[in-house]
């Protein structure tokens, strides 16, 4: 039934707006906000078709209602097809130089990323290669990119989408979000997002309201193929109040129970029936849901259950032979305007023909009948396309005990494993709870080793008091066991997520069980990462004499034992030290010992680092080629990493030289593109960086006002981290003094 669309010319108006702009190298976001049904994704839908018609390359994608744990979904299911579209030679050209996507894409042929031993560096790295393939295409033809229904999507998928957003200004790339706003007033992750992106001036939130009185009659009139009755207009504004889904819904239910009927050429209301109407959508598509004979039912609830996954042959296989001719009942569920079937990569889709209809089929199901539902289809995914380890795991999570636990409880680990190493942290976390519930039933062994990994998911998605909660228990059960080093290695590991919940008692007090449980172990390692992360724990303290001590007590450990990591980062926080007190040829000669050992084991992140200690000696001590020369291998080396934030503070470096030999015009240059790099990524502390460092330039040539509105907008981005972050902030602060002095208010 093609409605055309009605009563939306002033949304469509920005939506062309913001196209235009678009168009014209100057990109953003549009986030169209609304109640459940009030038609975002048909407004959507219609401003991807008018992209299309100015040429843009349209790609678009939909977070499923129930599936958050799929990480990626919906941005993978946006780019997918176009790569899949490509010829070879065009592909390669397109992911050149970004392994990353490898991890997302199959078939890329691209080498494997570098392991940077960093969660977010490599996290970042990841986003910044989606980041540079949208903007390849981008540079061809112009883009656009729509992902609907966000309050369902998944942790990483938003983070991902806050990363594009913030690269879109100068592209010809247009980013289209739609969410509800009831779910997202309750989703902190998403709310973070818009308003993150709002703040920056980056995104527009397009409220999608309630249609006029005359668009809703409009809509009945093209429902019904003529003129409606005026006791349904009534009816219809009372009870509707401008919602299309409900208009939609309301007229096709009256008419199903022939309500609404067709008489003498014109449409008639019979009865009081619309008085008696149900006061929510919810009862109504219910009603609808309730009108549909059990085998009907039955297959929508399992297309419900499927989500993404319900192709025909996975239907088939669920439902078996003795449900009839499913076909049939495929269509009649079409006819009736309940269910769509959609192209897919692979033949057609199955989806309810609103999401509304799948979250209320979904929550009406009894939990026994969902569980087998979820396990049928994953035993019927198992069959078709084994490899497809997300959508395995969200289903075996959904099956709980109904599915084969030995196989669920494999699945769930490696899908675990596997959001891992993309870094969809929180979607990690998930996959490695639910494999915990299985295996403390059916496999005690592994529990301890479960609880490991789910605090490293939780830690690193920010749920740090879940985290202790795991790693507690999985200590507690190591300690039992008598695996001592185990244990050490846990209350390391408890100790630097308490201190990051700013509870430095209980991370000294798990410091000290630590090396209580390894003492007279002879776990080396172990004892290695425990002094390290003290010396860790000190430096963020900056406590300046213990930091001297715990350094020298590491790297006084036997040869054999030492991590070079370790050892590295020990010479490192040394050179910190020499730098911190103005013993310049001691921190350069520590950079160096850290520069050595860093390149023997192959960190290229930490040699980045030992370079930077080196060239910023070399600077303060007047050295300014060798300081140059040391800040440029560092900016080589973070560029080789492919981690935005390691280039982003190299250029930094670059900077502080430049200021030391006065050469102002390369500051004033290089602080334009640390500042474009540091919106980019989203961070505060290199746009800090790089306006005090153009204040810094302006007070020196007199211009204190200037200087003065740099120095404004620093703190304003920086906000309240410059208190927390005094190392970095000093830039600002100094810039600051020398604009008052530039200004005669000394
Ligand atoms: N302006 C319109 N003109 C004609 N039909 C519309 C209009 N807006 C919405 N509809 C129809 O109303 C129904 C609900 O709209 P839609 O699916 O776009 O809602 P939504 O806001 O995306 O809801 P949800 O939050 O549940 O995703 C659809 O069948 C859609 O085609
Ligand atoms: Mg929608």
């Amino acid at each position: 039934m093609d409605v055309p669309l009605v009563g939306r010319s002033e949304e469509l108006g920005r939506v062309l707006a913001a196209l235009e702009l678009a168009f014209a190298g100057s990109g953003g976001a549009l986030l169209l906000a609304g109640e459940a049904g009030i038609g975002k994704s048909r407004l959507a839908a219609e401003a991807l078709t008018l992209a299309r018609q100015r040429g843009f390359v349209t790609l678009q994608g939909a977070a499923y209602p129930l599936q958050a744990d799929l990480a990626y979904a919906p941005v993978l299911e946006a780019l997918r097809p176009f790569l899949a579209g490509l010829e070879p030679g065009g592909l390669a050209a397109l992911v050149r130089g970004l392994p990353d996507l490898g991890r997302l894409f199959a078939g890329l042929h691209l080498p494997p990323p570098e392991l940077l031993g960093d969660a977010d560096l490599e996290r970042t790295r990841l986003f910044e290669a989606v980041s540079r393939l949208i903007e390849r295409v981008a540079a061809e033809r112009p883009l656009a990119l729509l992902v609907d229904d966000l309050h369902w999507a998944d942790a990483a998928s938003l983070e991902l989408l806050h990363y594009l957003a913030r690269g879109l200004a100068g592209q010809s790339e247009s980013l289209r979000g739609a969410y509800r706003l009831e779910e997202a007033r309750t989703h902190p992750g998403l709310r973070t997002m818009v308003r993150s992106l709002q703040r920056l001036g980056l995104a527009e939130e397009l409220p999608v309201g309630a249609l006029s009185p005359e668009a809703v009659a409009a809509l009945a009139r093209a429902l019904l193929r003529g003129e409606p009755p005026p006791a349904l207009l009534g009816a219809l504004h009372a009870r509707a109040a401008g919602m299309p889904l409900f208009v939609t819904a309301l007229i096709r239910g009256l008419r199903d129970t022939g309500e609404l009927v067709r008489s003498g050429g014109t449409w008639v209301l019979g009865g009081e029936a619309v008085t008696a109407l149900p006061p929510v959508v919810r009862d109504l598509v219910l009603a609808r849901l309730e009108r549909l004979d059990p085998v009907g039912r039955a297959v929508l609830e399992l297309i419900a259950v499927a989500g993404d996954a319900a192709s025909p042959a996975v239907l088939a296989r669920v439902v078996g032979p003795e449900a009839g001719d499913l076909e049939t009942v495929l269509r009649q569920l079409r006819e009736s305007g309940l269910v769509a079937e959609e192209p897919a990569a692979s033949g057609v889709v199955y989806r309810t023909a609103h999401p509304l209809v799948a979250e209320v089929a979904y929550d009406e199901l009894p939990e026994s009948r969902r569980r087998r539902l979820h396990a049928g289809v994953a035993a019927a995914l198992e069959a078709l396309r084994p490899g497809d380890l997300d959508r395995l795991a969200h289903h075996y999570q959904g099956a709980a005990w109904e599915a084969d636990p030995p196989r669920a409880l494999e699945v769930l680990v490696a899908a675990g494993q596997r959001a891992e190493e993309v870094h969809a942290d929180a979607e990690a976390a998930g996959h490695f709870a639910a494999a915990l519930a299985l295996a403390r039933a059916d496999r005690p062994a592994m529990v301890a080793e479960l609880l490991e990994r789910l605090g490293h998911a939780r830690s690193r998605s920010g749920q740090l008091a879940a985290a202790v909660a795991a790693w507690s228990e999985a200590a507690r059960q190591r300690e039992r066991s008598g695996d001592r080093p185990a244990t050490a290695r846990l209350r390391g590991l408890l100790a630097l997520v308490e201190w990051d919940r700013g509870r430095s008692d209980a991370a000294e007090a798990q410091l000290a069980a630590g090396f209580q449980a390894v003492e007279g172990t002879g776990a080396d390692l172990e004892l290695t990462d425990l002094h390290y992360i003290r010396l860790h724990l000190l430096t963020r303290a900056g406590d300046i004499a213990r930091i001297e001590a715990e350094a020298a007590v590491l790297l006084a450990l036997p040869e054999p034992t030492g991590t070079q990591r370790a050892v590295a980062e020990a010479h490192l926080a040394r050179a910190d030290m020499a730098f911190l007190r103005g013993n310049f040829a001691a921190a350069r000669e520590h950079g160096q010992q850290a520069l050595a050992v860093a390149e023997q084991a192959g960190i290229s992140t930490l040699a980045a680092l030992a370079h930077r200690r080196i060239s910023a000696a070399a600077a303060n001590a007047g050295h300014h080629r060798l300081a140059r020369e040391h800040g440029l291998a560092d900016l080589a080396l973070a560029r080789q990493t492919g981690s935005p934030t390691l280039e982003l503070s190299a250029r930094f470096g670059m900077l502080m030289i430049d200021m030391h030999t006065d050469a102002w015009e390369d500051v004033l240059r290089n602080a334009g593109e640390l500042l474009a790099q540091g919106y980019r990524t989203g961070s505060a502390r290199g746009v800090a960086d790089a306006l005090a460092s153009r204040a810094l330039v302006l007070a020196n040539r007199g211009r204190p006002e200037d200087a003065g509105r740099c120095l404004a907008e620093a703190r304003e981005v920086y906000g309240t981290a410059a208190a927390a972050d005094r190392r970095v902030f000093a830039v600002v602060e100094i810039a600051e003094a020398m604009a008052a002095l530039a200004a005669a208010v000394p």
